[in-house]
């Protein structure tokens, strides 16, 4: 069986994509075979692994309508051995308001990706947003992996991930287990550590032990359209994610 983990906060920026991609290759480089997931209709996942989203006429959004029998029709592979992409583009803008008439519209993604066996992992990319696509991408995971800058203003926004979050194990999927992924970090702040506890605190979620801290090295590995573990194969950027893909494998 695949583990399917979705990256989302709906906070734009923080990492959301770098994280995906990044963790992806660090998985892959164990061996595990990926699929990513790309479910912002910026085409952001699509774009960092080098292609154009414009390029593509079936996409995720033709899975998540049932244009397209399964993911399976509309995967392709990508520069890395073991790295798959089922790819996003503009058409998936529509997808939000063409789902929300559906029946169990939440279970949407899920259904769809029942074709992924192959998989060790599928890696599913949310938008900036708490709308139909990320619902559909937490009720897909058992694990998700929050991107979060250490700063108190940061804090705030996870309330309102948090509340969808617990609604969604209550109701639809109780495995759906919430880690935070400290990103962007800067040594010279202080307050991360504080913050690590106040999110274990108050939210009661757990944070992986490694950090990502802030390089121009994410910005030039996406206009490279690769992943920093191929960039730059041996930088701290790398290993951080590499430190990340540990963590993964041993507790999700
Ligand atoms: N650790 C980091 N240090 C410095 N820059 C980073 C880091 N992680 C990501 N970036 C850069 O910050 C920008 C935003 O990152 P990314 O696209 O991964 O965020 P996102 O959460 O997916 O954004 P969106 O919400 O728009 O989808 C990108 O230019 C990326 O290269
Ligand atoms: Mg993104």
């Amino acid at each position: 069986m695949s583990k399917f983990i979705t990256i989302a906060n709906n906070k734009g920026g923080v990492g959301k994509t770098t994280t995906a991609i990044n963790l992806a290759a660090a998985l892959t480089e164990r061996s595990k075979k990926v699929l990513l997931v790309d479910l912002d209709p910026q085409g952001g996942l699509t774009i960092g692994l080098g292609f154009d989203p414009d390029n593509f006429e079936k996409t995720v959004y033709d899975v998540l309508i049932g244009s397209q029998p399964s993911s399976k029709s509309v995967t392709i592979q990508t520069k890395m051995p073991g790295l798959d992409l089922v790819p996003a583009n503009q058409d998936l803008s529509g997808a939000e308001a063409e789902l929300i008439g559906e029946v169990a519209w939440e279970s949407t993604l899920r259904n769809a990706l029942n074709n992924t066996k192959d998989y060790d992992y599928v890696i599913i990319d949310c938008p900036p947003s708490l709308g139909v696509l990320t619902v559909n991408g937490l009720v897909a995971a058992q694990t998700v992996i929050i991107p979060l800058q250490c700063e108190y203003l940061a804090m705030r926004g996870l309330r309102q991930l948090n509340k969808i979050i617990e609604k969604i194990r209550a109701k639809v999927n109780p495995k759906l287990t919430p880690r935070i992924l400290r990103t962007m970090h800067q040594t010279r702040t202080i307050h991360s550590t504080d913050v690590v506890e106040e999110v274990e605190k108050v939210f009661g979620v757990k944070v992986y032990s490694s950090i990502i801290k802030r390089t121009i090295k994410f910005a030039d590995s996406s206009v490279a359209g690769e992943p920093v573990l191929n960039y730059a194969k041996n930088s701290e950027a790398a290993n951080a994610y590499r430190e990340l893909a540990k963590e993964v494998l041993k507790y999700g």
